[in-house]
């Protein structure tokens, strides 16, 4: 955390738990991590072809906000995401 943004690098969900709402509720917990902390940004980088992860941030109301062209790999590109907190 810098200032009041929150860089979200990796979270995972050990495979065989996976689909269970693990990743929603371990989202959810990071959200109000950030709120605690008075934090007022989320960002994050997910590969551009990672389905689940997509999914799973958009339903929280996360944004679309770049993309770095091979970021991972050449062919393997990273979508930035933020989610503006507000604590007022
Ligand atoms: C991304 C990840 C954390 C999601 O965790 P999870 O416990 O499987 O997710 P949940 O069961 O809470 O599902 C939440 C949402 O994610 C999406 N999702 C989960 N599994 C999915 C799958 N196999 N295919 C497509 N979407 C999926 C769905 O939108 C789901 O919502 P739903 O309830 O409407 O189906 C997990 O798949 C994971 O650990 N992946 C490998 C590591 C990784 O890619 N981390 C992100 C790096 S940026």
């Amino acid at each position: 955390m810098i200032e009041n943004e929150f860089h979200l690098n990796n979270i995972a969900i050990k495979k065989q738990f996976q689909g269970k709402g693990l990743g929603l509720k371990l989202i959810n917990s990071v959200i109000e991590f950030v709120k605690s902390k008075k934090g007022n940004l989320i960002f994050l980088e997910v590969m551009h072809d990672n389905e689940s992860a997509i999914r799973l941030y958009e339903k929280n109301g996360f944004e679309s906000v770049g993309k770095r062209k091979d970021y991972y790999t050449k062919g393997k590109h990273a979508i930035l995401y933020t989610l503006e907190i507000n604590n007022g």
